[in-house]
């Protein structure tokens, strides 16, 4: 749980860096215009570019420094071929581009597959949601994309040690992925849901972000949280 969150807290982190940073949201549910605060504005979708109806430029709305695009309410009609084609309108312009993608085996998560050359799992460190990783995992996997990293979300220690939560050694054991980043819990994200900024100078998850980042750009960063 966190995927959304974790994609707009990192996309604004590797933005900060320098980086010209596009998020796309791939889950037909749409959350990514809602914690990115363009909802009002928002006009058009990916589909709509595809299918025709507006151009590539149209589809994309900035807040914050960072650039989104949403998703069709389905994919019908949607093929691997028109997703891979998508991409290519965009990736000349963008340093990264981050595809939110939904949980489990869902039609969402194939078409982000699809055009990824490295994907990110996020789980929190319970039971229920560790085994929808190693699901989603499984799957990213077996689409090709073996460059795969876990981001442990909503980690609180003292739930850690009173045996509330899962430790990171179990979560890791249990996904068999290797670990990209540990992000606490932050009642700061949970603002992120009311389309309050959810990367702040000063917040407890703003330097796992910053680090998660980092990692992604090669260089090296604690771990630690
Ligand atoms: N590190 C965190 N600390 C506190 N709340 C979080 C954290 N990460 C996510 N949340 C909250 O969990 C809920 C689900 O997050 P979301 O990013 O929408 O998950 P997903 O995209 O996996 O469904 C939201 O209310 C969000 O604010
Ligand atoms: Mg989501």
């Amino acid at each position: 749980m966190g995927k959304t969150s974790i994609c707009v807290g990192l996309g604004k982190a590797l933005s900060t860096m320098g980086n010209k940073v596009l998020l796309i949201d791939c889950d037909c549910l749409r959350s990514l215009d809602l914690l990115m605060g363009v909802t009002e504005r928002m006009v058009y979708n990916f589909g709509d570019v595809i299918f025709g109806r507006c151009d590539a430029q149209q589809a994309v709305y900035e807040n914050e420094g960072l650039s989104v695009i949403t998703c069709p309410e389905s994919y019908d009609n949607i093929s691997d071929y028109s997703m891979t084609w998508l991409i290519k309108k965009y990736e000349q312009d963008y340093d990264y581009i981050l595809l939110d993608a939904p949980a489990g085996i869902d039609r969402g998560l194939h078409l982000a597959v699809t055009v990824a050359d490295r994907a990110i799992v996020v789980s929190t460190p319970d039971l229920v949601c560790v085994r929808s990783a190693c699901t989603a995992g499984r799957e990213i996997e077996k689409q090709g994309v073996d460059n795969i990293r876990l981001v442990i979300n909503r980690v609180s220690k003292k739930d850690i040690v009173k045996g509330r939560l899962l430790n990171f050694d179990s979560v890791i054991d249990q996904t068999q992925i290797q670990l990209i980043g540990i992000v606490p819990e932050d009642p700061k994200i949970r603002l992120g849901s009311m389309g309050r900024s959810i990367y702040k100078k000063g917040q407890v998850s703003y330097k796992a972000l910053t680090n998660i980042a980092k990692r992604i750009g090669g260089k090296s960063a604690a771990l630690k949280v």
